[in-house]
């Protein structure tokens, strides 16, 4: 870590450039996106210790279903222990460290595939074969355990051993967000695509309403009114925002209906939030979408963004056809920006690179990125 400590400290000139006001600030130095040893930083000081949401309720409705998932390497089970139960735990065996679950699905126990100690889906050490004259303490062994906390359909998890007040970092999205409804929605499908850059390029992409009508102009950009959208901002890098476009179709029409919360509002609303460090939030008026993004390593990322609509939407007389279309859509805005994003990523590491100067639409993608200074130059 002493290293990448080394490294930051090389980069104070470049952060306090990016710290100064939004109108004379600059980007952020090229090397936070290529670097090894800051992105092992990142790992240990953002996502080991922020609240992360890892999935939704929904996709594990029965006792006994279960996901398994890996966040910067390290590996989890995510499990439906009880009606109301949901279980997070280290997906790394007593033994020696086997995965004992993989993919999705439905299972009453894990069996190891190493040596066969099994498991019950919370974790807890049913039985270990051919351990019987060990002197060892079994009557309590269990996975690692996790913390979990629900909000609004999505399960959150986390890492450290004191994590932060959940309450208090969820606050400011429980009391702004009513449009996202998310617990009231349904999950129609996820769309996962791959994109050779920094997991931080694509967080930055999500909250850039500068680019929307550039590169999205044969998508959605042409329905943005982007000149007006100001941010509120809130603690801990988050901010919200709400601004007049149109759903999410190629012709701008609206296809499905309208959510049970929005009928009051006009029908091109659109409403934004980000939660530090990568989740991104948004509405229009007939649909919801979460964006998560997950470093793979300093220049791959995976995307992946959850489809939510309400109950009504699922019985449209052409549902299929139209959920098709519509994610065909969403995975062509996701290819627009993946092109652009890849750029920013060859450029990062150019020994030319200079940060470019921030535009005042990019407001919020400073308060983040002073957020993320913060957090890589805290003493402890
Ligand atoms: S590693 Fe799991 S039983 Fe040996
Ligand atoms: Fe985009």
């Amino acid at each position: 870590m002493e290293e990448a400590l080394n490294q930051i400290r090389t980069l104070a000139s470049g952060f306090e450039k990016t710290r100064d006001h939004l109108l004379r600030a600059r980007h952020l130095p090229g090397d936070v996106y290529s670097s090894n040893e800051i992105y092992a930083l990142e790992k240990d000081r953002i996502f080991m210790t922020h609240w992360l949401s890892v999935g939704r309720v929904e996709e594990i409705p029965n006792v006994g279903d279960y996901m398994t998932f890996s966040v910067m390497n390290e590996p989890i089970i995510i499990s439906r222990t009880g009606p109301e139960t949901v279980n997070v735990c280290m997906n790394m065996c007593l033994h020696r460290g086997v995965a004992v679950a993989s993919g999705c699905g439905h299972a009453k126990d894990f069996s190891c595939p190493y040596h066969a100690w099994l498991f019950d889906v919370g974790g807890k050490l049913i039985a270990a074969p051919g351990m019987k004259e060990s002197e060892v303490d079994f009557r309590d062994a269990k996975l690692k355990q996790l913390p979990v906390k629900i909000w609004r359909g999505w399960i959150f998890t986390n890492f450290s051993s004191e994590p932060p007040s959940f309450e208090d970092y969820i606050e400011p999205y429980e009391r702004e967000l009513w449009w996202f409804q998310s617990g009231e929605c349904r999950l129609a499908d996820k769309v996962e695509i791959d994109v050779k850059c920094n997991w931080k390029f694509l967080v930055e992409n999500l909250i850039d309403i500068y680019h929307v009508g550039v590169i999205h102009k044969s998508t959605f950009g042409g329905f943005v009114k982007g000149e007006k959208i100001g941010f509120q901002l809130e603690k801990d890098g988050g901010w919200h925002t709400q601004y007049q476009a149109r759903p999410h179709s190629k012709s701008g029409e609206q296809v499905f209906p309208t959510l049970p919360w929005a009928k009051e509002e006009s029908s091109g609303i659109a409403c934004k939030a980000g939660i530090y460090p990568n989740l991104n939030l948004s509405m229009r008026s007939d649909s919801l979408r979460m964006w998560h993004v997950w470093p793979m390593s300093p220049d791959s990322t995976r995307i992946v963004c959850y489809l939510l609509f309400p109950e009504a939407a699922f019985s449209i007389p052409n549902y299929d056809e139209e959920m098709t279309k519509y994610k065909s859509f969403v995975r062509q805005i996701i290819t627009e920006d993946a092109v652009m994003v890849e750029s920013l990523q060859n450029a990062s590491g150019s020994r030319f690179f200079v940060p470019g100067p921030m535009a005042p639409l990019e407001q919020a993608l400073h308060h983040m990125e002073k957020h993320y200074i913060d957090l890589m130059t805290s003493a402890t």
